[in-house]
């Protein structure tokens, strides 16, 4: 079930180039599964017209947290907001990343780890591998204390240098279960490894273009094994061989 409310910014936080904002939303946050986003009007009229979605990157009581970079008009928009304002919100939309027993290791490439935090409570044993441009895309890595964290930067800024892929090689992942979020690019390239491997087990997180968020519009519509199918509403999470990207 999803709900549209008028809810309120709890707590706004600015670090590097990254938005940090909490928001009071009861429904919302009590309905939410990990791997869920929600859709946000970052201004109060028509202006910009689409909605913005981001993941629900944690849940605690009746909040939710998001985890923006702030990178173009809505982003910078939103990043304005002070505590007290009020969002329209529409949330939570797509299905949720599916469960298991096993061993996690998370792939980010990015702003692609805002999902991770929330999925962290429902996942044991986690490995996140956290791929950057350079220093200066570091998030408060504090908020990722609770686990094991390897860093990549592609000019070596920070991390090991080069990509999360390199850090992924290194790892024993075919015993384990592998979350992805980041950009398209990213998939393709663990699609080449995993390919090459047998029994892996890896679910995706797209972060592909939306308008409605909840499948009215076909706007997000990709295609797969299984035929045409609706990022927002399907997805955003799909199995590795599953989609065509
Ligand atoms: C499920 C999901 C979860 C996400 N989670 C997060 C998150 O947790 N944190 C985060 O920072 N980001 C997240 N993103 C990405 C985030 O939605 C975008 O970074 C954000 O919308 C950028 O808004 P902007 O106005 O600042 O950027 P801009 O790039 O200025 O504008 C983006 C807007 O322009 C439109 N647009 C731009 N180029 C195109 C194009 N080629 N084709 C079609 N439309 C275009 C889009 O519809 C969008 O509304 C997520 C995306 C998805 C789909
Ligand atoms: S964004 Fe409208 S159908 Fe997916």
């Amino acid at each position: 079930m999803k709900f549209q409310e008028d809810a309120k910014i709890v707590e706004k936080r600015i670090f590097n180039n990254y938005l940090y904002l909490s928001i009071e939303t009861k429904n919302i946050a009590n309905n939410a599964l990990p791997g869920q986003f929600v859709n946000l009007r970052v201004n109060s009229g028509f202006d910009p017209f689409l909605r913005r979605p981001f993941s629900i990157s944690d849940v605690e009581g009746d909040i939710i947290k998001l985890f923006v970079l702030i990178k173009g008009r809505g982003t910078n928009l939103l990043a304005e907001k002070r505590e007290g304002d009020i969002v329209n919100i529409i949330g939570p939309l797509g299905n949720s990343f599916p469960i298991f027993e096993k061993e996690s290791i998370f792939v980010a490439g990015g702003i692609g780890v805002a999902p991770f935090l929330f999925l962290a409570r429902y996942v044991k044993s986690i490995t996140l591998l956290f791929g950057i441009r350079d220093k200066s895309f570091l998030p408060d890595i504090k908020m990722f204390s609770d686990f094991k964290v390897i860093l990549s930067s592609d000019d070596g800024s920070i991390g090991e240098k080069g990509t999360v892929l390199d850090l992924l090689v290194k790892e024993d992942f075919t015993r384990k279960v592998i979350y992805a979020c980041g950009p398209n690019p990213l998939f393709r390239a663990l699609n080449k490894i995993f390919l090459r491997c047998k029994n892996v087990e890896a679910y995706y997180s797209l972060e592909n273009y939306m308008a409605c968020g909840f499948g009215a519009c076909k706007g997000c519509a990709i295609e797969t094994i299984n035929g045409n199918k609706l990022v927002c509403k399907d997805g955003p999470i799909f199995k590795w061989n599953e989609v065509l990207l």
